[in-house]
């Protein structure tokens, strides 16, 4: 792969990411993997990064953790991230990367990390007693990721936000104590409203209410057939005060390309098992071949492992540059 390094001035680099935690789901395709895909085709210098380091800021570092890399990088491929054109690397492959922490820290206070809402909402979602070090300074971390690649644009979910203004404050820390070094990166937040699970709460790959990208057609049956409704006979889209109906009504449009409001209108009288029989069948159409095709790229590890590889040496050399420009700028060249 012939990667060259572009200047913030030539292609756009685009940054974002996602822990191996669990399969990607339709929250993920719709909210943030298709736009992915949209920047690489309009030509931007796309690189999605394995968070896998950061998995242990509230569990444990798996035996799983290799399969589920794979897997992810699989999910990756299937949605049309191309590994011709964009780089996919993990997160502990990269030293030049982590260390630029050690400088980022000097560059924040406690207590700006403790008032960070994404911190305060992911400890409490983890069940944390007690914030822990890592957990406190995850921002940093990210901060880290985002200008290692001296990325331009972040696309990420609004629960981000928070995140992305910190690094783009250290970016500016950083560049008026020891000159311009680094581009302050925009986060792109997408447009699509966050889809409920089946439970009518946020789909999350945690909360075991998500239908995966990599589900087979049958489970997403049962899912949707489980899936919360209300007990209105008649379907009608009312975001408001039908959350869970409407969720359903949306996902359906989102998949056929079509509006929550003509799907309402279709189903009507026969209520909602026939609105669960549409969404299901809406899903796995949108579905097929992309789950073709993580079928075939799940069948070849080898392959996965090898894109990665070449991912990672691509990140390493970029992250190398940056860390050279650093150095030079904080005088630690010897
Ligand atoms: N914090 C992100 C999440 O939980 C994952 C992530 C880590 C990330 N580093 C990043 C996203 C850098 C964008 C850029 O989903």
């Amino acid at each position: 792969m012939s990667h060259t390094i572009p200047s913030a001035s030539g292609r756009p680099r685009v940054l974002t990411g996602d822990r191996p935690t669990g399969p990607l789901h339709l929250g993920h395709l719709f909210g943030s993997l298709l736009n992915r895909v949209r920047l690489q085709e309009s030509g931007a210098d796309l690189i999605v990064l394995v968070a896998d380091y950061q998995t242990i800021t509230d569990r444990d570092s798996p035996a799983t953790l290799p399969a589920d890399v794979d897997r992810l990088v699989a999910d990756y491929l299937a949605v049309g991230i191309d590994p011709e054109r964009a780089t996919i690397f993990a997160h502990s492959q990269v030293p030049a990367l982590n260390q630029l922490v050690i400088p980022f820290l000097s560059l924040v206070t406690v207590p700006e990390l403790m008032r960070n809402p994404t911190v305060k909402d992911e400890a409490s979602a983890a069940g944390m007693a007690t914030l822990g070090a890592l957990m406190l300074t995850y921002p940093v971390h990210q901060a880290a990721d985002i200008l290692a690649c001296r990325a331009d644009v972040v696309p990420v979910g609004a629960d981000q936000l928070p995140h992305l203004e910190m690094a783009r404050e250290i970016a500016r820390r950083f560049n008026r104590r020891y000159g311009e070094v680094f581009p302050e990166p925009q986060a792109l937040i997408g447009e699509v409203p966050s889809l409920l699970g089946v439970d009518g709460k946020k789909m999350s790959k945690s909360r075991g209410n998500a239908i995966a990208i990599s589900a087979s057609e049958d489970d997403t049956e049962v899912l949707i057939r489980r899936a919360r409704t209300d007990a209105d006979p008649v379907i009608t889209y009312a975001p408001a005060t039908r959350p869970e109906v409407s969720n359903l009504l949306v996902l359906t449009a989102m998949c056929e390309g079509s509006t929550p409001e003509q799907v309402a209108d279709e189903i009507g009288a026969r209520g909602a098992s026939a609105l669960k029989r549409r969404t299901t069948e809406a899903v796995n159409e949108r579905l097929r071949p992309i789950r073709a095709r993580h079928r075939e790229l799940s069948a070849d590890p080898g392959q996965l492992r090898q894109i990665l590889r070449a991912g990672n040496a691509r990140m390493n050399e970029l992250a190398d540059e940056t860390l050279a420009l650093v150095s030079a700028a904080m005088h630690t060249r010897y």
